[in-house]
Order: C-alpha cells, then sequence, then structure tokens
C-alpha cells in the first residue's frame, strides 16, 4: 500500500536526524519576551529545544519587566496549572516563586555543568534561595544606557550630554528645533529605570545602596532624595506628550526613526537597533544615562523550572535548563537579544561595540565595587515595595505633586511595608 510505504520512509527519516521515537514531551513556557527583538532572541532557544525532539508551547505575555506575567502566573499557580518554565529576573523577583516552594531544584544540574565556575559570584547567589538553584541564568543586562540618534544631536549641533546641566542645555535646544529630546514609554518600570539612574547619577553607589537596596529611612528622607524626585520633574519636560500606552520598545523606534534624540534603557533597546539593521554604536548611539559612568546597573534573566510530578516534564525541564547555559547557545541568543552572555567564557568577538563595551564596563565594575542590581526590575527590594514606589515614582512624574511630598509619602509607604 502506497501510504504504509509512507509511514516507513518517514520513520527511516526521523531515525536519520536522530530523532527520537517515543512520544515527544510538550511544555508550556512562560516570558515576557514578545518585542520584535526579544521574539528572535526567545526562538534560539525555542528551535534548539525542538530539534531535540520535544514540543515548546509559547506563552509570551506582553509588558516589559514581567508585571503583566507574573500576575497571570500567581493565579494559575494558586489554582494548580502552572505552566513548566517561566521567566523570572534574579533576586527578589525569582525568589518570590522561590517561597511559595514551587520551583524544581537545578542543584544537579549546576553542580554537574560547574556553573559556579564561570557565573558572577553575584549572579550565583541570587538564582539561589536557601541555599539551592532555583533558576537558569540567560544573560548580563545593563539598564543605565542612553541611546542617541547621532542624527537630531548632528542636525541640533548639540552635545550628547555627561551630566545633567549638560542635558538640559541640548534637551532645549533639540525640542525648540523641533524634535522630541527624550523618547518615553508609559509602563510604570520605565519612569523607574530613570529615576534609578538618576538616583545613583546624583548620590553616587552609597545613596543607592542605602536607599534603595538598604531602605534606609534616614536616606530616603534626605535632601538628596528631594533632588533626585526634582530632576526628575525637570526631566519630564523634555519627554513625548504622548505616552499613553506606549511601550518601550515603541519609544525605542522613535530614536531609531530619528524622531526623538535620547531614550533611557537597558540594552534590550539596542536588540531592536540590530532587528532593523541599523549598527549600535555607529548608527545609534550608546552613551551612559548622565553622571552614572563608571556604573553598571544590571538585571539578568532567568528561567525557573516550576514543579510538576510527571517525569517526562522533568527530563524536559532539565535539557532545556542545560540547553540554556551552552556557551553557544549563550552566544546566539544574547547577540539578539542586547546583553551579554552570563556565563563569563563566551568570547564576544562577534558582539556589536556597544557590547564589548558591556562586558569591559561589566569585570570593571565588579572589580570596583560600582555593580549594582536594579531597584525599577525588582531585584533590590521585596515585590511589595517596589510596586507601591514604583506607583509613587509614576504619580510624582505624571503629576504636580511637590518633590518634598513625594519624599514624605515614599517614608511612609516603606514605613507600612517594613
Ligand atoms: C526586563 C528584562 C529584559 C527585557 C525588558 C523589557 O525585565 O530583563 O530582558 O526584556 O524587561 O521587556
Amino acid at each position: 500500500m502506497w501510504w504504509t510505504r509512507i509511514i516507513i520512509i518517514g520513520l527511516g527519516l526521523i531515525g536519520i536526524f536522530g530523532l527520537p521515537l517515543q512520544a515527544q514531551t510538550k511544555i508550556e513556557v512562560a516570558h515576557w519576551w514578545t518585542s520584535r527583538a526579544e521574539a528572535k532572541a526567545i526562538s534560539v532557544i525555542k528551535q534548539a529545544f525542538e530539534q531535540s525532539g520535544d514540543i515548546w508551547v509559547d506563552s509570551g505575555i506582553i509588558g516589559g519587566a514581567g508585571d503583566p506575567m507574573v500576575e497571570i502566573l500567581k493565579n494559575r499557580i494558586t489554582t494548580g496549572n502552572p505552566p513548566s518554565a517561566v521567566q523570572a529576573l534574579i533576586g527578589h523577583h525569582l525568589w518570590q516563586w522561590a517561597e511559595r516552594d514551587v520551583l524544581m531544584s537545578l542543584d544537579e544540574i549546576a553542580a554537574i555543568e560547574k556553573w559556579e565556575d564561570t557565573l558572577p559570584p553575584l549572579v550565583v547567589q541570587m538564582i539561589q534561595y536557601e541555599g539551592h538553584y532555583v533558576a537558569v541564568p540567560f544573560n548580563l543586562h545593563r539598564v543605565n544606557w542612553m541611546w542617541t540618534s547621532p542624527e537630531i544631536f548632528k542636525n541640533t549641533k548639540t552635545e550628547v550630554p555627561k551630566t545633567w546641566d549638560e542635558f538640559f542645555v541640548s534637551a532645549e535646544k533639540i525640542q525648540k528645533a523641533g524634535f522630541v529630546p527624550v523618547a518615553m514609554g508609559e509602563e510604570p518600570w520605565q519612569v523607574a529605570t530613570l529615576f534609578e539612574a538618576v538616583a545613583i547619577g546624583l548620590g553616587k553607589g552609597d545613596f543607592y545602596q542605602r536607599a534603595l537596596i538598604e531602605l534606609d529611612l534616614n536616606t530616603i528622607q534626605s535632601e538628596m532624595m528631594i533632588e533626585v524626585f526634582q530632576t526628575m520633574r525637570k526631566i519630564r519636560a523634555y519627554t513625548n506628550k504622548q505616552r499613553q500606552g506606549m511601550t518601550w520598545d515603541r519609544a525605542s523606534s522613535m530614536v531609531i526613526k530619528g524622531q526623538a534624540a535620547m531614550q533611557f534603557m537597558g540594552d534590550w533597546a539596542k536588540g531592536e537597533v540590530l532587528a532593523v539593521g541599523l549598527s549600535p554604536g555607529k548608527e545609534i548611539g550608546c552613551f551612559l544615562i548622565p553622571q552614572t559612568q563608571g556604573i553598571f546597573l544590571f538585571v539578568s534573566d532567568t528561567f525557573a523550572m516550576l514543579n510538576h510530578h510527571d517525569p517526562k516534564i522533568q527530563l524536559a525541564q532539565q535539557k532545556l535548563a542545560k540547553m540554556i547555559m551552552q556557551p553557544e547557545i549563550q552566544e546566539r541568543f544574547n547577540r539578539y537579544k542586547g546583553s551579554i552572555p552570563v556565563r563569563q567564557d563566551v568570547d564576544l568577538k562577534n558582539f556589536d561595540a556597544c557590547g564589548q563595551r558591556a562586558k569591559k564596563d561589566f569585570e570593571w565594575s565588579e572589580k570596583n565595587k560600582t555593580l549594582f542590581p536594579s531597584f525599577a526590575f525588582g531585584l533590590s527590594a521585596i515585590p511589595e515595595i517596589r510596586t507601591v514606589i514604583l506607583e509613587l515614582i509614576n504619580k510624582h512624574f505624571d503629576s504636580d505633586m511637590s518633590a518634598e511630598a513625594a519624599v514624605k509619602k515614599m517614608v511612609a509607604l516603606v514605613k507600612a511595608a517594613q
């Protein structure tokens, strides 16, 4: 019969390409990598996983920094319907899942694959919960970048600012020339990204450490914090008027298209630059947010594996975890993503100029203790505190609330949550 021949040929082909004959395992992967570049990056992992014979059910949930995804997942986990893998940022963001006792331990894989030998010590510490590995990391993203349109700076004969004073001079000229000085979207974490950079830029590492990591009330209640809020208000005057519903990648495209001069954004924005075939460092400038030179505010993305009883799913989860840490996968993923590989032994010779700079700066900052976990992304404070402070930062940014009132409110929020 013709159809039996087709089956036999089909089975033969499966054998030739090394695909297993047993049933494939389906795993559902929840993440928020839905922009053009993010989707390209995650497809590297998806393809590798599917080539190994199993099925990847993709649950991409729109919303940078993962806030919408976390809300949806909390519900699914409580009702006993968890996905198999979930994107999480290292530190408190990840630990909120670990605390619920829903994560699979990755200790065995970490030991066999010697994760400790290739990962930065701070990352090792932040992907562990109560001494156990609970996630597998992909990358290191720098948060305090400033992406620029060289064309606008050239046409308006303005300098790329290194300080906030210089920024206000350039921004004024750019605005008068009819361009948007700063592209800024609406999501609360986008404003918070700028806030933490202003805080560390004005107050330096000590202030950031005490105010936004230790949440020390005296530091929060200081003149410096008032200056931070005042500076935010002044910057607001130079952002696009229409921010409603604007995602970070649409803000990036304003810079890419030469409509806005600057965007303050982590290097996932560089992914968008690469995705449209432009070269970062040349056609789009990569500088640091004013006054943050020498400082590396970072976030690192991971996948955590949620507990499942089915041994087939467990095997597939372990396979995925191993895959993410392969040097070759780390290179391909991160070249699309805009980040640098979290494995320190991956050669960056094929990366763009801004990526190579990020790697050098990361090593320098690690040595010189100017490496700081991002508050905006929930690395440095528990989610309950981060959420209410983000709300406050945005409320202040979008209203006429005074800097003094904002500081008072911040003190009250931290007191209430401690
Ligand atoms: C961050 C994440 C980045 C990037 C960004 C915007 O939380 O670390 O990888 O995707 O959100 O979606």
